[in-house]
């Protein structure tokens, strides 16, 4: 789901570690800078790094102001589900981007963080994962794609990821996959479907 990285400008939103930011090197992207709010995952992320052409920077995603068409690709990889207000954050990366740019994320799907009656309603739930009482916002499947298009993005291609029957053959713990996918993936442009030319 990712364009060609080839010289490409990234920021990487939510970056962890900084696995994507080095991905995103070796795959030929020209610079990359990786924002997270966790001083502790930039701490290892900087110590696994040795790469002058990738950045990482302290920024907490709900309060972020990027810099204008300044990126060629913006990626989070399983951080906006953290994120109690995305609609400024998906604001200032459609303005960050140039207008070839691309927006390429995933969430945890809407089906995982809420696997019980309560779908359409949206807000935090409260999980045991790593560590006790993890707060996660649960938004439905509309809400991620309707809050790309009020920013502005032209939707590309949508996926919800679950394990395979193969892999499930393999790990069949993972078998509650293919009822209630573990991932959405979402790949938007910056341009709008307008700005390609008339549709008929
Ligand atoms: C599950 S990890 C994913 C890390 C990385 N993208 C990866 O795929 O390995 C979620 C990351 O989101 C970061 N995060 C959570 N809330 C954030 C916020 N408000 N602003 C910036 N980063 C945040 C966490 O510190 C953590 O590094």
């Amino acid at each position: 789901m990712l364009p060609d990285l080839a010289g490409s400008r990234v920021v990487d939103l939510g970056c962890g570690f900084g696995w994507f930011c080095r991905f995103a090197r070796a795959a030929g992207a020209a610079s990359v800078l990786g924002l997270d709010v966790s001083g502790n995952m930039l701490a290892r992320a900087r110590e696994t790094t040795r790469d002058d052409a990738v950045t990482y920077r302290q920024a907490d995603l709900e309060t972020l102001d990027l810099p204008t068409a300044a990126f060629d690709l913006a990626y989070s990889a399983l951080t906006l589900h953290y994120l109690k207000n995305l609609a400024p954050l998906f604001g200032s990366v459609h303005r960050s981007l140039a207008p070839t740019g691309h927006f390429v994320l995933s969430v945890e799907h809407p089906l995982y963080t809420e696997p019980g009656p309560d779908y359409l309603d949206e807000g935090a739930r409260t999980t045991d994962w790593l560590a006790t009482g993890v707060i996660k916002q649960h938004r439905t499947l509309a809400a991620y794609l309707n809050l790309l298009i009020a920013a502005g993005f032209a939707i590309d291609r949508v996926e919800e990821w679950g394990a395979s029957r193969a892999q499930i053959a393999a790990h069949p713990e993972w078998k509650i996959d293919h009822r209630r996918p573990s991932f959405l993936l979402v790949s938007a442009s910056r341009a709008s479907r307008a700005a390609h030319g008339p549709s008929r």
